[in-house]
């Protein structure tokens, strides 16, 4: 049976809710609900006055949906987080979470397509009510719109190679499972030093990203965070992988995408955060070896000025 402590292990969970500095009667989002482990963290430090909303677009999330009063689940994309909040009246925030990417859930249950431990349909939709599968891109995108995706969201070297292969396999059959995927890639699959698995994992995590338009999504709600949060208001974000993180950088020290600095007259940066640590906070020892996953974790703690 699946509960909230087998669907996902908080990362980092202590870490990140401090960063908020929470204020019992303050507003917060935590905008990656999940198991609800942060969320939950969070809710244990409001008062009766305090409110959380949680988003998550993943309806197998909602299972985890906690009963307070204090306490509101949006069922969305957070790249929304502006219009909801607009929705519920709140004009502004004391805080948002990020714990980004998908979780352990979604690597777990096999009809997910999140794994190639299994072999399943490629679909790795985290909202699987509408958007193209990781299938549809594979079969229907250029070999060159393959390459770049594999390129930019994987950080292959060899992205040329491996959309080459992808288009030669796809003239005779579609590629619809793990296993078509593997036969396509056969080349780089066969080794048996385990080299393969790592390349691998960078391919799942390049369809992944484009599937869901995770960085889109991110760059549009630190936007909304950003134009959401008051003054004094925590953003608390942890990123599992360089190209999200750099998007989270960027903003926590210029406060856009770009990480493009502006000046005012006197050569002031200006910016609206500060940053909490100047040092990318990882997960201790422990954390990495009783939660795996935590491994590739960064968070990183800025404050709105
Ligand atoms: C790493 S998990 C969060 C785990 C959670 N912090 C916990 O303690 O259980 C990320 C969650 O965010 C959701 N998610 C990722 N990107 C999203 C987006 N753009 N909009 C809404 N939910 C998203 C995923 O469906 C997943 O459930």
């Amino acid at each position: 049976m699946i509960t909230a402590e087998t669907y996902h292990v908080p990362v980092l969970l202590k870490e990140s809710v401090d960063g908020l500095n929470i204020q019992p009667d303050g507003i917060y989002v935590d905008v990656t609900f999940g198991g609800g482990g942060h969320s939950k963290e969070i809710l244990s430090r409001l008062g009766d006055k305090g409110h959380l909303y949680s988003f998550d677009q993943d309806a197998d999330a909602e299972n985890n949906i906690v009963a307070d009063d204090k306490f509101t689940f949006v069922r969305s994309n957070f790249r929304y987080i502006e219009n909801w909040m607009q929705y519920y009246g709140v004009e502004k925030i004391d805080g948002l979470l990020a714990d980004l990417g998908v979780s352990s859930h979604h690597f777990d249950d096999e009809t997910r397509g999140f794994s190639f431990r299994f072999d399943a349909p490629l679909d790795m939709r985290m909202n699987n009510r509408a958007g193209k599968t990781a299938a549809d891109i594979l079969n229907d995108y250029t070999e060159e719109q393959l390459a770049d995706v594999l390129y930019l969201y994987g950080e292959l070297k060899d992205s040329r190679r491996l959309a080459r292969s992808i288009a030669k396999y796809r003239q005779n059959q579609r590629i619809e499972t793990t296993q078509h995927l593997m036969d396509a890639l056969n080349i780089q699959c066969s080794a048996t030093n385990g080299l393969w698995k790592k390349d691998m994992a960078k391919f799942y995590q390049a369809l992944r990203i484009e599937v869901n338009h995770e960085m889109d999504a991110l760059r549009e709600m630190l936007i909304g965070a950003t134009n959401l949060l008051k003054e004094g208001g925590r953003l608390s974000v942890i990123t599992y992988h360089s190209l999200e993180d750099r998007i989270v950088k960027n903003v926590m020290k210029t406060g856009n995408v770009e990480g493009k600095v502006n000046q005012d007259f006197f050569g002031r940066i200006q910016t609206p955060f500060k940053l909490v640590n100047n040092k990318v906070i990882v997960p201790a020892h422990e954390e990495e070896i009783t939660n795996p996953r935590s491994r590739s974790a960064k968070l990183r703690i800025a404050e709105k000025i």
